[in-house]
């Protein structure tokens, strides 16, 4: 193509996103794009959104508002929404919204080079399909520019479980794991490509069950083998459900030096009737054992949840129950969040708690939440950890990056380069943050 195009992508919502905006803009790269940090400098506007929560998802609507300046600036300009709000209100959006160009659902992005050709001819495009192809492998082959340090690599997509309040199976369709050969070959690349670090992604990642050498694998016998590959560091893997984590996995986290002690773990809720409601298919008392058996395979394992407060039906006991919960466990960060009704969901048709109990709550259990993770942090202090440098920090000469625990620590050391995995010893915490000097 003769001239370059510019792309704008916005993401909102979890790590899954972020890595379908790293396709999508690949994909129309190939089309002869290329990204601009800048909405008005653009040609093409995508937001990639989210539609967990219903402010989530309302966001969409007041930045497409913010954008009609710009569309009224430059005519040329085309704006799609993709993500999880164009799978679940895709001609919904087209009608509220004129100057939207296209929607895409997160399973079609590989058809968006056909789709942005029909939109510079003058059409409008929907495309919220579940395809029988694999997206993955309709995607062009990535570009062979250097990376950072870290990368994503989605490995399983879609949800089974269907929790009562969960958008997710609808807008993300039904759990599929991919082949363990395509992970493979993405790692390897990345890391010929600089990374050192990956975080193997799913919403239920570890409920994979891809297809491999004798039949299908598991996620531990994946990072088992990633786990060989030479330059990869570092592997994680979110988001986890406490009923698929199976022996081998918490084995893992004790025996395979490369994968990261830090697990993001969410129970939800602490009360057992609660869970029931919301279908989470587990007990309050069979986490706290599951927690237990990985603390036993990994003594310093740092963990990490996420919380509803104010399910429907969620009594003051049942919040305590929460609370309760929180306390046995200690975690090292967690999410937290006030229900919210999603609909087409099986909880929206349930009477809410009063908003105002819900939120006083929901202020408990963060300064609760806030309470453990200072306290995980300050326990950092006079301790030598491994730094993989990521970026420049704030102060002049600073270098930020993640130690084994996923704490940001900074370090200010002019020896210290961008992908270096160093020692580093903490001299002090701060708010999200900790400072260290090297060993
Ligand atoms: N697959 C993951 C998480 C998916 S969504 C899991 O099973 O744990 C991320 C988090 O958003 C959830 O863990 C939950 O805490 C929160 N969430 C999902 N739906 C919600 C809703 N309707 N209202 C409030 N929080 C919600
Ligand atoms: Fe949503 Fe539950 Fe599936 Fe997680 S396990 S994505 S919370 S339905
Ligand atoms: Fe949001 Fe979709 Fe992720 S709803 S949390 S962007 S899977």
């Amino acid at each position: 193509m003769a001239d370059t195009r510019k792309l704008f992508i916005k993401t909102y919502g979890c790590q899954m996103n972020v890595y379908d905006s790293e396709r999508m803009a690949e994909a129309l790269g190939a089309s002869g794009y290329a990204l601009t940090d800048r909405a008005d400098d653009a040609d093409m506007i995508l937001l990639n959104t989210c539609h967990i929560r219903e402010k989530a998802a309302e966001k969409v609507y007041s930045e497409l508002g913010r954008l009609k300046p710009l569309k009224a600036a430059n005519p040329d300009l085309k704006i799609g929404v993709a993500g999880c709000v164009a799978q679940a209100e895709g001609e919904e959006i087209m009608r509220r919204q004129p100057l939207v160009d296209l929607v895409v659902g997160p399973q079609t992005y590989h058809r968006l080079p056909a789709m942005e050709e029909a939109v510079r001819k003058g059409a409008r495009a929907v495309d919220t399909d579940f395809p029988e192809e694999d997206k993955f492998e309709h995607l062009p082959e990535p570009p062979r520019a250097m990376r950072g340090p870290t990368a994503f690599l989605t490995v399983q997509e879609g949800c089974d479980k269907f929790c009562a309040f969960c958008v997710v199976p609808y807008t993300r369709g039904a759990e599929v794991s991919r082949p363990v050969a395509r992970i493979l070959t993405e790692a390897r690349d990345l890391v010929a490509r600089g990374v050192r670090e990956i975080t193997l992604l799913g919403q239920n990642v570890n409920a994979y069950h891809g297809a491999g050498d004798g039949g299908s694998w598991t996620l531990a016998r994946l990072i088992r083998e990633l786990a060989r590959i030479d330059g990869l560091e570092r592997i994680r893997f979110t988001t986890s459900h406490p009923n698929d984590m199976d022996d081998d996995l918490i084995a893992a986290h004790g025996d395979e030096p490369k994968l990261m002690p830090y697990l993001h773990l969410p129970v939800q809720s602490g009360s057992d009737r609660i869970l029931k409601a919301m279908n989470r298919k587990h007990t309050a008392e069979s986490y706290l054992r599951l927690i237990e058996r990985l603390r036993n395979a990994r003594p310093d394992l740092l963990l990490s949840g996420d919380f509803i407060v104010g399910f429907p039906g969620e009594t003051d006991q049942d919040f305590e129950d929460t609370m309760t919960l929180v306390r046995q466990v200690g975690y090292g960060q967690a999410y937290s969040f006030k229900y919210s009704a999603r609909p087409g969901t099986p909880a929206a048709e349930r009477p809410c708690v009063p908003d105002d109990v819900s939120s006083e709550r929901l202020h408990r259990l963060q300064a609760l939440l806030t309470d453990q993770q200072r306290a995980a942090q300050v326990a950092m202090v006079g301790r030598d950890v491994n730094v993989l440098f990521e970026k420049q920090g704030r102060t002049a000469g600073q270098m930020t990056g993640k130690s084994d625990y996923l704490h940001a620590v900074h370090v200010t050391d002019p020896s210290v380069e961008r992908g270096q995995i160093r020692r580093v010893r903490i001299i002090e915490s701060n708010t999200n943050s900790l400072a260290g000097v090297l060993v």
